[in-house]
């Protein structure tokens, strides 16, 4: 394909800020149009849009003739809890008509990130394969894992080109994630440096699959300039960086602050992070497109601090 022009929708997110100038590194700064539901902050193309506006969607569309989208748009899964039918609307029925739209457009490459909250309790937890069980307890699962199936459909359909990776938690400075489970990741970096203490609302122990920032969107741009012919899932790529516990993670700042402090107050996100795995086997990711990570625990956390700096007093 030309020089693609792109779309990224969801761009003021945790992912969406960092792809997009990534996108435009790697592209060129006018091929990539930002678009999100607030206003931008930052310089670039932007198109202010309400994802659920199937006719503002369609103009961006044809206005910037694009030709590939990253559709980030989505509630998570602790903030998608709280009103379920909104987040059906935003993250299942808004990319359904996205899927026509980008058909009738003549779009044929979209980017649908799913997750590991398509897991539920009869997914074995260790090591989780690409094929295995999915009962998702969260709605954020559950329109992730109908939006995988809706894709695999297009893909064999209509000869889309819907490419998907399952992320695990995403940790990053440049950018602190809302309403998810695994956000306690980031935030904990943030209030050692800040505060040398946090209140950590998953337990102890609860494990979850990670990913570093960097990763990710190494990820993303290899999985989306990979040979179609190399892919054989069509439903979402199972990725992985490391596996984390908040007590690994307390261990791993305290070797760089030594008297940062951890309390744990598990709240509701406790027994959503319970149903999820707690390590995934990227082997297709690995096969099909050559995926490996290069940050683990250790060098993710020294880089995170390297960057997180005390803020200065006013
Ligand atoms: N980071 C997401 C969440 O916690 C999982 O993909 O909801």
């Amino acid at each position: 394909m030309n020089n693609p022009k792109i779309l990224v929708t969801g761009s003021g997110g945790q992912i969406g800020t960092v792809l997009v100038n990534a996108l435009r590194e790697k592209y060129g700064e006018d091929q990539v149009v930002a678009s999100d539901l607030k206003p931008s902050t930052s310089q670039g193309l932007f198109v202010q849009l309400d994802i659920t506006d199937s006719e503002a969607l369609d103009a961006a569309l044809s206005d910037h003739k694009i030709t590939v989208i990253y559709h980030l748009a989505a509630l998570l899964s602790s903030k998608g809890e709280e009103n379920i039918h909104l987040t059906w609307d935003i993250n299942l029925l808004s990319y359904l008509k996205l899927l026509d739209i980008a058909k009738s457009n003549g779009i044929k490459k979209i980017f649908f990130p799913s997750t590991i909250g398509i897991y539920g309790q009869s997914t074995p937890k260790q090591n989780t394969q690409q094929h295995t069980s999915f009962e998702p307890e969260t709605m954020y699962g559950i329109t992730k894992y109908t939006g995988e199936l809706w894709s695999a459909y297009y893909n064999k359909k209509y000869g889309m080109d819907i490419r998907s990776i399952r992320y695990p938690g995403v940790i990053s400075y440049q950018s602190r994630p809302h309403g998810g489970t695994t956000d306690y990741a980031v935030d904990i970096f943030f209030e050692a440096v800040e505060k040398g203490k946090y209140e950590c609302y998953l337990s102890k122990n609860t494990k979850l699959p990670m990913i570093y920032m960097p990763d990710m969107i190494r990820a993303t741009l290899m999985l989306m300039e990979a040979p179609k012919d190399d892919l054989t899932i069509d439903m979402s790529y199972n990725v992985t960086g490391f596996s984390v516990t908040p007590d690994s993670l307390h261990q791993e700042i305290k070797k760089h602050i030594p008297d940062f402090e951890v309390t744990y107050k598990p709240d509701h996100r406790q027994q959503i992070a319970e149903s999820w795995t707690e390590s995934i086997d990227d082997y297709y990711a690995i096969k099909d497109w050559a995926w490996s990570p290069k940050f683990d625990i250790a060098t993710m956390t020294r880089d995170m601090l390297s960057h997180i700096t005390v803020p200065e007093e006013s």
